[in-house]
């Protein structure tokens, strides 16, 4: 199935290397357009694992893509950064083949520095927020609530800024973050991580999967003044997700996410830890996560995707 090499480091030599997150590295095709390469880096608690989880890097591509086609369909009106999957032909062949189903090129816009995080449900910090102080985000909710019940009402826009590398994002204020980019951007930026969450819960919904909550970017295309969905999109890396079947409020559930990695480190005492390298069983049993909500969404396997 594709290379089955690991890859935590791509260095493409075709193209000017223009940034380096945690999971992505971004490339400079030319003045509009990025190659957006995902590695196979996992980050838990703000820092890079040591070593990587198999595939990750093309399933989260390709997971972002299927999700960039769902969601223009049913958010009228909703621009996405996504281009193409095609390897820019300045890329060598050599090159091509390492990052071909990991990359995909994309609008080079202005990311707006807020994380449009939506939360349809209590669980995670929200939780604990709730517990300690009857609040999510500042905001009281109904009493009595559970451990992992809906918020009532429905999903709620929660915004944090985007720290720079190394740093950690806090939470603020819808007021602050329309101090941020300007009440008319904050405006259109709510709205549509409102609207793009619902759309992405409905789908998943039909395919037994409830999307908890995510976390969405979004640019700024200053030619046409569009606010235009970056980044990766409701993958496991930005979202919790929990299969509906199992679904029971009142505790922890069961998810397709990196908590079962986050639950390793805390229990190991490596939360926020530089390097940790993290056991080979422990990385497979995430990617198998990752895997099964891929092919729950999608329809396909990996491998079935791969194949066309
Ligand atoms: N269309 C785009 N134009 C320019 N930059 C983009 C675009 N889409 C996403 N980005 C930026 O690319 C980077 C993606 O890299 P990556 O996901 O590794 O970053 P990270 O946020 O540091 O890591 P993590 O997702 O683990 O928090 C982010 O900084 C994101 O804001
Ligand atoms: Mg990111």
């Amino acid at each position: 199935m594709g290379s089955s090499q690991i890859l935590t480091e791509v260095n493409l030599t075709s193209l000017p290397k223009l940034a380096e997150g945690k999971v992505r590295d971004l490339y400079s095709v030319d003045d509009n357009t990025l190659l957006f390469v995902t590695t196979d880096r996992i980050s838990a608690y703000d820092v890079v694992m040591k070593n990587g989880v198999p595939h990750k890097g093309e399933l989260l591509t390709l997971q972002s893509v299927h999700w960039f086609n769902v969601l223009s369909e049913r958010v009228p009106g909703l621009k996405t950064h996504f281009l193409t999957t095609d390897v820019p032909a300045r890329v060598s062949a050599e090159e091509a083949r390492l990052i071909r189903n990991r990359s995909m090129q994309v609008r080079k816009l202005k990311v707006f520095p807020l994380e449009a995080i939506v939360r349809g449900y209590v669980t995670g910090s929200a939780w604990k927020e709730y517990k300690a102080h009857g609040t999510v985000h500042g905001t009281r909710l109904a009493p009595g609530l559970r451990e992992c019940d809906a918020v009532p009402g429905g999903p709620i826009y929660t915004p944090s800024t985007k720290a720079p590398l190394g740093q950690h994002d806090e939470n603020i204020s819808r007021e602050r973050a329309a101090q941020i980019v300007g009440d008319a951007y904050a405006a259109r930026i709510e709205d549509l991580a409102l609207r793009v969450f619902r759309a992405g819960q409905d789908y998943a919904a039909e395919r037994g999967i409830i999307i908890a909550d995510t976390k969405f970017e979004f640019g700024l295309d200053e030619t046409t003044d569009e606010v235009v969905l970056v980044d990766e999109v409701l993958t496991s890396d930005s979202s919790r997700m929990w299969p509906m079947d199992k679904y029971e409020p009142g505790r922890d559930q069961e998810s397709f996410d990196k908590q079962f990695l986050r639950n390793w480190l805390t229990e190991n005492g490596l939360k926020g830890k530089e390097g940790v390298e993290v056991p080979e069983d422990v990385l497979r049993a995430t990617g198998e996560r990752y895997a099964e909500v891929f092919r729950r969404l999608t329809g396909k396997t990996l491998e079935e995707a791969l194949q066309g």
